[in-house]
């Protein structure tokens, strides 16, 4: 194992379950240090205890509401205290779509997912900045999903929330590029996590069999090597990209 991040400090939102866990998980096997931050205490927890006991690195649980700008700022403040640091963050906090099809989506539904899996992200990314924009480096990476690059029948909120994290990404990205500040998004197609079993529930191995030409689901640990990879100085040179994890789906 490549212990590339040895004195780093990486925070990531949504680190109490699926590719949010794997992905902090992954930061610390490779020696950074890690802001696990989630609404979910316990999960966040269990996270931190994973990375103590096996990661040889250190980590703590930060509690963060990603609609909250107040909570986020908060978020924030606690890394560098903590930490000393913000070098690296994963934005990844989501919810999934909960209608089955785009006209008898709601209005809750539509705030909901509009409020965590977009306007969130926008609060992360603002705190951050302001943060590594102090310190003159840094590297995000969002999490944005196939739904952000192409249509997906009865993912029409989810998916626009997804195409606007895109949007966020590329614009920043040109924003701060000179300024030290990487910023990138990855888009994973379906994954095995506790976000797809209550979207999908038994439909999910029949639609993981349809959804790429590998023919399977991720694993979380999948979509956490290329976060991983974005935001460390092996991707140096690539800013702006929403990167396709997804088996190929895009492809077709
Ligand atoms: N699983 C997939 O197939 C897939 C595919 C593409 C993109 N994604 C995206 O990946 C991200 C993670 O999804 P996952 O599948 O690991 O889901 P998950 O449900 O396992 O994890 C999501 C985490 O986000 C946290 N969270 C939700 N709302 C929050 C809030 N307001 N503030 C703070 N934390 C909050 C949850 O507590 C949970 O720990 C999401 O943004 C999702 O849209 C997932």
């Amino acid at each position: 194992m490549d212990r590339n991040l040895v004195g780093k400090v990486a925070l990531v939102t949504g680190g109490a379950s699926g590719i949010g866990r794997a992905t902090a998980i992954e930061f610390a096997r490779r020696g950074a240090a890690v802001v696990v931050a989630d609404a979910d205490a316990t999960g966040g927890k269990e996270t931190v205890s994973y990375i103590e006991t096996n990661c040889d690195a250190r980590a703590m649980f930060v509690g963060v509401d990603v609609t909250d700008a107040v909570s986020v700022e908060a978020m924030i403040r606690s890394t560098v205290e903590h930490f000393g640091a913000l070098d690296m963050a994963f934005n990844n906090a989501g919810v999934p779509d909960r209608a089955a099809s785009l006209h008898v989506s709601t209005q809750e539904n539509w705030d909901r997912v509009m409020s965590v899996n977009l306007e969130g992200v926008w609060h992360c990314m603002k705190a951050e900045l302001d943060q590594m924009l102090l310190a003159g480096k840094g590297a995000i990476v969002n999490n944005a999903s196939r739904s952000g690059l192409v249509g997906v029948p009865s993912d029409g909120v989810y998916g626009a929330a997804k195409h606007g994290v895109v949007g966020l990404t590329k614009a920043a990205a040109i924003e701060f590029a000179g300024k030290g500040v990487r910023i990138n998004a990855v888009c994973p197609g379906l994954v095995e996590t506790a976000l797809t079993r209550a979207r999908f529930g038994d439909e999910l191995a029949a639609r993981a069999k349809l959804a790429n030409p590998l023919g399977r689901m991720a694993q979380a640990e999948e979509i956490a090597s290329a976060v991983v990879w974005l935001c460390s100085d092996a991707a140096s040179f690539v800013v702006g990209v929403a990167l396709p994890v997804d088996g190929g789906a895009t492809a077709r």
